[in-house]
């Protein structure tokens, strides 16, 4: 967040200066009154303690102080309303006439995410990791299949809400290239933590040929390895959840696997995107993230390696 690579999350940071600053002099002003009035105070066994009661609320000394230290708030915390307001339209007002339009689901506990293409056979669905093309504004239009999950990337920007049944819509633009990590930032259950994923800006020829890998099938596969890891993968219940586009598994409730060879993490940046991490995860998931939908598998490990080769092979 200290650190902003885009418009929208400077406009935030400016703001957290903003904030920063103003609270500090505040801190400081009150404990500076706090040490004068102790100073000023008659010590113990000097003379007797003034009679609370018997206090002029009209005496010009305190009854100025009080009318000044309100003001001062008043005036202070109306500042920081204007600049709060100021920062929020500030935000809502990015161009988005070539904006990259993204649709991204929250689920327990991983990310869904599709880039609407024009025609309809141009869209394509992967997951847990977003790309982006820096210095195009992003349009990211939010829901969620369960509970309320939010979408924060703070370099990028502010948190936005993922509310079942309902659309709400994110804009960014990232005007850095780089890797942001971005976290789910509502409790929405037992791994909430484990629900991570990252934004890759690249600049804009990487991400097209980025896009234009993701919309192709996956191959058929020839090496005697990857073919046995194929027929484990249509052969038993991975068909039931996952999508490989190419194939007969076009289910939806898992993570489309279609390119899951050439995403950084795995379990939604959970684990490293290497084949004994997958192999690991695809043999107890329940080991690494307690709660996820995935069963730990009963197949030999033989098969296993196999699927995860298989898996890693589609870049
Ligand atoms: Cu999803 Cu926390």
């Amino acid at each position: 967040m200290l650190a902003p690579a885009g418009v929208q999350a400077a406009h935030i940071g400016r703001l957290w200066d903003v904030f920063l600053v103003t609270c500090s002099i505040v801190f400081a002003a009150i404990l500076i009154a706090l040490g004068v009035a102790l100073w000023r105070s008659p010590r113990a066994g000097e003379g007797t303690p003034p009679d609370v009661s018997s206090v002029d609320r009209h005496e010009p000394g305190p009854y100025r102080s009080v009318v000044v230290a309100t003001l001062l708030s008043v005036v202070g915390l109306l500042a920081l309303l204007v600049a709060s307001v100021w920062t929020d339209r500030a935000l809502a007002h990015l161009p988005i006439d070539d904006a990259v339009h993204i649709e991204v689901t929250g689920h327990q506990w991983w990310w869904s995410v599709t880039y609407a293409g024009k025609p309809e056979s141009e869209t394509f669905t992967t997951a847990n990791e977003l790309h982006v093309p820096v210095g195009r504004p992003v349009v990211v239009k939010l829901t969620s299949n369960d509970v309320i999950h939010t979408l924060w990337v703070p370099n990028l920007s502010g948190k936005k809400d993922l509310i079942p049944g309902r659309e709400t819509v994110l804009q960014f633009r990232a005007d850095t290239p780089g890797v942001y990590r971005g976290q789910c930032a509502e409790f929405c259950g037992f791994q909430h933590a484990f629900m991570a994923f990252e934004v890759v800006a690249d600049p804009p020829e990487q991400f097209a040929a980025w896009a234009a890998r993701q919309r192709q099938e996956a191959g058929t596969p020839t090496d005697p390895l990857l073919v046995r890891g194929q027929q484990v993968f249509l052969g038993t219940t991975c068909i039931m959840c996952h999508a490989i586009q190419g194939t007969n598994a076009h289910a939806r409730s898992g993570p489309d696997l279609t390119h899951v060879g050439g995403r950084r993490t795995l379990a939604s940046g959970t684990l490293a995107n290497t084949p004994e991490d997958l192999f690991r995860w695809i043999k107890d998931p329940q080991k690494i993230k307690p709660g996820a939908n995935m069963p730990a598998s009963t197949l030999p490990d033989a098969d296993l390696r196999a699927l995860a080769a298989y898996l890693e092979s589609l870049k």
